[in-house]
């Protein structure tokens, strides 16, 4: 069964599989870049590696409305729980199952606190997803970090999701460096071109990848999707 990767801009992605339907950091209604109609899509799970706006984005709302759940670092699902939705409090490195695969949240070097408070919301993350063999890396907003390594030597990302704008992230050669660590056959690059402060020439980012890693670097259109 194919395992259906949707970039919806910025560093929200949807993933449908056998059924199911996954939406990580849904970044939509104030994302510029997003063109998705979010009332067309099926979603049983939400993932959220941090609280940043950018990325808890239209979680809480999207939970309540199809009565999804929110996996998320503990102290950020006791936050969303507030809110009124159901929500799967996690953390670092156990492996979690779903109907639909296995998930590892991991470190991310950066920082969380939720929109409109600096309220300490746990720790940032990344995530590690095997779908059906196949197993997909969300680095959320993080610098370069040396787990990379080790999370490639265990999982063998068939694709890698990195941000490349700089700035508050790794940009195109930090990035290049976690592609080649990660092991990952595709990387593709988010965080980047949504906001001024992490504009990047898409020639340069393909052209540090081809540089210093072995992965194929794959540019995705907001909608655009991917068969992993
Ligand atoms: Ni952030
Ligand atoms: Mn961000």
């Amino acid at each position: 069964m194919t395992v259906e990767l949707q970039y919806i801009g910025h560093s929200a992605f949807y993933i449908k599989y056998n059924g199911y339907g996954i939406l990580i950091d849904p970044f939509i209604s104030h994302n510029p870049l997003a063109n998705i109609d979010i009332n067309s899509l099926k979603v049983d799970d939400i993932l959220v590696t941090h609280g940043h706006g950018d990325h808890l984005g239209d979680a809480v709302a999207i939970a309540k409305a199809k009565g999804a759940k929110i996996t998320a670092i503990v102290e950020l699902a006791s936050w969303c729980a507030k809110q009124g939705v159901k929500t799967l409090g996690v953390n670092i490195g156990g492996k979690l199952e779903f109907p639909w695969g296995e998930v590892w949240f991991y470190n991310a070097t950066h920082s969380s606190a939720v929109p409109g408070s600096d309220d300490y919301v746990g720790v940032p993350a990344s995530i590690v997803m095997n779908i059906d063999g196949k197993t997909i890396y969300h680095a959320g907003d993080t610098g370069l970090h040396q787990d990379m390594k080790t999370i490639g030597e265990m999982y063998f990302p068939d694709v890698a999701l990195l941000p490349v704008g700089g700035f508050y992230t790794m940009g195109p050669k930090e990035a290049s460096f976690a592609a080649k660590w990660l092991n990952a056959k595709k990387v593709i690059p988010m965080h980047y071109n949504t906001f001024d402060v992490i504009k990047q020439n898409e020639e340069d980012i393909k052209r540090y990848f081809d540089k210093n890693s072995s992965s194929e670097c794959v540019f995705l259109k907001p909608s655009e999707v991917l068969n992993v």
